[in-house]
């Protein structure tokens, strides 16, 4: 058996590990921007994304827990854990009245990812009625409750939109909700993915529309997040 390594494999080897440790700072450099970090980078993509609506971005004692959290959930900061009890494995349900904030706080983060190239921090956002939308043109009704069934998102506004036409299948409406939350449930239990949502409703009010089964689940996938607060709209 051959152990000696000629001059070219020992360049090769030197070469090839050095682009593995390259990828692994990268790698590191996405997970380890600290809270400090992330607050100084949202405080300047979120006063861009306000001035858009001609608005100066506000922190103010209805939103500042929030934001803190916020920032600290998506730095991946274990004092989520330690000092909030929140748990990092687990995905975000943002709950406030209406305007206070929630789905700006996501399309936010999102810009985040997308401005600095953080894919870790890349979630897809969608309306929960467009969800319905979707889901009362297309034939394969199937492909549409699958397709939001895996893979990490942020529904907006859940319980804003109307039960689905299902009347093929069915022959009635249908809350396509409580299906694809619980498939969320089983692949945040299988695999780990992550769901976001907003909404105005409580979780007595989640549990009305969808079903205790739904409400049960919750616990275990979601922190619960207060946005607190009157509307921002004006
Ligand atoms: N911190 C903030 N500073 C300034 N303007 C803000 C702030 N947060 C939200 N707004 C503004 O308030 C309005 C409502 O915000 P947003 O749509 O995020 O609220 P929401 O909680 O998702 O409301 P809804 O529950 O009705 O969907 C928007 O015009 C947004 O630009
Ligand atoms: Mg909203």
């Amino acid at each position: 058996m051959r152990t000696k390594l000629t001059p070219i494999e020992i360049v090769l080897n030197h070469f090839l590990m050095s682009i593995k440790e390259r990828k692994k700072v990268v790698e590191k450099k996405e997970i380890i921007m600290g809270t400090f970090e992330m607050k100084r980078i949202y405080i300047k993509v979120a006063s861009e994304y306000y001035s858009r609506e001609n608005r100066d971005f506000t922190i103010d004692e209805n939103n500042q827990n929030y934001l803190n959290l916020l920032c600290k959930y998506f730095s991946r900061d274990i004092e989520f854990e330690t000092i909030h009890r929140g748990e990092l494995r687990k995905g975000l349900l943002v709950i406030g009245n209406p305007g206070t904030g929630k789905s700006s706080s996501f399309k936010i983060i999102q810009m985040i990812s997308k401005i600095y190239g953080l894919k870790s921090l890349w979630f897809p956002i969608v309306e929960t009625k467009k969800v319905v939308e979707k889901f009362n043109v297309e034939k394969n009704k199937d492909s549409i409750i699958e397709n939001y069934s895996i893979g990490t998102f942020c529904f907006d506004d859940l319980g804003s939109e109307n039960e689905a036409n299902n009347i093929h299948v069915w022959g009635s409406k249908e809350d396509i909700f409580i299906r694809i939350l619980e498939n969320r449930y089983d692949e945040f239990i299988a695999k780990n993915t992550k769901t976001f949502i907003t909404t105005n409703l409580s979780l007595i009010q989640i549990e009305k529309r969808y079903g205790s089964r739904v409400r049960d689940r919750f616990v275990s996938m979601f922190n619960l997040i207060e946005l607190n607060g009157t509307s921002r709209r004006f």
